[in-house]
């Protein structure tokens, strides 16, 4: 899979570890966002990681902050961008299966990497529910205001 990864300062040592892991595992990883640990406004992350997957140079997206609200909050101002912040695996399966969502975010400060990644593996390897009622909820997501 194609994944594209953003943080700020805060996220950036935990989004270099999920590289590592993910493209062990044969992803191809591009990594937008913070470029050291340098403070770093989390809201351009966002922007960034949505404008790549506008371009359909990814498959999905993880962003990633101190908690995961701000990358969160941000990336849902985008239509078509449907951002799940996830803390469990059970969040994270429901996130895909009943949301559709194509985006993760994670708290750097809330997650430890292991709990990280076991969400990112559920997140990548879970489908969108093909049953109509989800699928319905899912375009009332996308819906204009
Ligand atoms: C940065 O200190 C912190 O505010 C940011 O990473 C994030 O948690 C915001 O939601």
């Amino acid at each position: 899979m194609k994944i594209v990864l953003g943080s700020d300062h805060a996220g950036i040592d935990l989004r270099q570890w999920l590289v590592e892991q993910l493209t062990k595992k044969g992803h191809a990883c591009q990594e937008v966002g913070a470029p050291d640990t340098s403070s770093y406004d989390y809201p351009d992350a966002s922007d960034e990681l949505v404008h790549v997957l506008a371009r359909k140079d990814a498959d999905y997206g993880i962003l990633i902050c101190g908690t995961g609200i701000g990358v969160s909050i941000r990336a849902n101002r985008y239509p078509h961008t449907r951002c799940a912040l996830c803390t469990t695996e059970y969040m994270a399966a429901m996130a895909r299966e009943h949301n559709d969502a194509n985006v993760l975010a994670l708290g750097a400060r809330v997650l430890g990497t292991e709990q990280a990644l076991a969400i990112v593996e559920t997140f990548l390897s879970t489908d969108a529910s093909q049953v109509p009622r989800h699928q319905a909820r899912v375009r009332k997501l996308d819906a204009p205001i």
